[in-house]
């Protein structure tokens, strides 16, 4: 409630990206402080049912954050503290990059949802292993589950793309319990092409070289596909995920099915497809293949009906923002529950 009432009184009249970057730089600070791990014993999560089977290491729940919301990798011990299962980091590219101009970043609290077209600003690989290998070195940082996603820089074409998915994956794996080759977010001109099969398995190649070439261990490889994609393309998509050993996939990112604007749309109005689309690609992998669902997942019903679609893991981003911190123990502890 009080959240809600600061949401709605105070941050709503912030600029969206500076709320956010504010928030961030909060998250990171309370992670570092005493506080964390009281905090982290009190409303957040440390699980008791540890699930097991599809990554290398146990989960302590099955509620983790979206990738776009650390981009730069500095907050992980404040999500984890909050009581995420796991927190992907990212989508990191070989090099820095500022991103698209501002305003790039918009709220629609009439639909819950924001509307972005960020264009993968971040730190680029070599700041963020820097920061990875400081965090892994950390109780806290060790101990937290950390999917890395991964993308190309702007500037690279669509043929030298896979280079840069093999330069983040040798950069970056070693710190990662598993990688998301990003190729859907809908801010990078021609990356969602690199859907097409023949392209997505050329990166994934590049990357899963990347990954051996860099850690003994086999980094799990899962693939970041947009809500907006025919039914049929997803089947050829997890085809392909078959064929190339692939270990499952992240369904879905925003959508550009809107008349909002430029920019990608995120929360509520992406739950129905993004459920749809868990629900089609579980059918056609199986049960062996590891699912994350995301996309307007705001309660546990929600998360919970994302998981009878057949996901093994979800996500939550834009959720995290309309209903603040205590959101992920809350989600861990209900799905824990049922
Ligand atoms: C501001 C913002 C930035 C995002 N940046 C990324 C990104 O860098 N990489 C990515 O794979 N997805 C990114 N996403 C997509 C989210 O990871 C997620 O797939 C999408 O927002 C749907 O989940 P939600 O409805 O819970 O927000 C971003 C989303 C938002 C709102």
């Amino acid at each position: 409630m009080l959240y809600r009432f600061l949401y709605e009184r105070l941050m709503s009249r912030v600029d969206a990206e500076v709320a956010h970057e504010r928030a961030m730089k909060a998250i990171s600070l309370f992670g570092k402080s005493p506080f964390a791990s009281f905090v982290s014993h009190t409303i957040g999560y440390r699980g008791g049912k540890q699930i097991h089977g599809l990554l290398e290491r146990p989960l302590p729940g099955r509620v983790g954050l979206a990738a776009g919301q650390d981009k730069k990798c500095e907050a992980v011990e404040g999500l984890d503290a909050l009581g995420f299962a796991f927190v992907e980091v990212g989508t990191v590219t070989p090099l820095p990059q500022p991103g698209n101009d501002k305003p790039r970043l918009w709220r629609h609290n009439d639909i819950t949802a924001f509307r972005n077209r960020m264009g993968f600003n971040n730190d680029g690989a070599d700041v963020v292993a820097s920061r990875l290998d400081s965090l892994r070195r950390t109780p806290r940082g060790a101990r937290a589950i950390i999917g890395v996603n991964i993308g190309k820089n702007k500037w690279v074409s669509a043929q030298k793309a896979p280079e840069d998915y093999y330069i983040c994956a040798l950069k970056l794996a070693r710190y990662a319990d598993y990688l998301v080759v990003n190729v859907s977010s809908p801010n990078t001109p021609g990356l969602r092409d690199l859907q097409s099969v023949e392209s997505l398995r050329e990166i994934v190649h590049h990357a899963r070289r990347g990954a051996s070439e860099s850690t003994k261990r086999r980094v799990p490889i899962l693939v970041k596909i947009a809500p907006d994609l025919a039914d049929d393309d997803i089947v050829a998509i997890t085809r392909m995920v078959r064929e190339e050993d692939i270990d499952g996939v992240v369904a879905t990112n925003t959508t550009i099915n809107h008349s909002f604007g430029e920019g990608g749309i995120s929360g509520r109005p992406v739950f129905e497809r993004a459920r749809e689309v868990v629900s089609l690609v579980r059918r056609e992998l199986g049960m062996d293949y590891l699912i994350i669902g995301v996309g307007g997942i705001f309660s546990a019903d929600d998360a919970r009906e994302m998981v009878r679609a057949g996901a093994d893991l979800v996500q939550v981003l834009s959720s995290f923002i309309f209903e603040g911190p205590l959101l992920p123990g809350r989600l861990n502890r209900a799905l824990a529950n049922s």
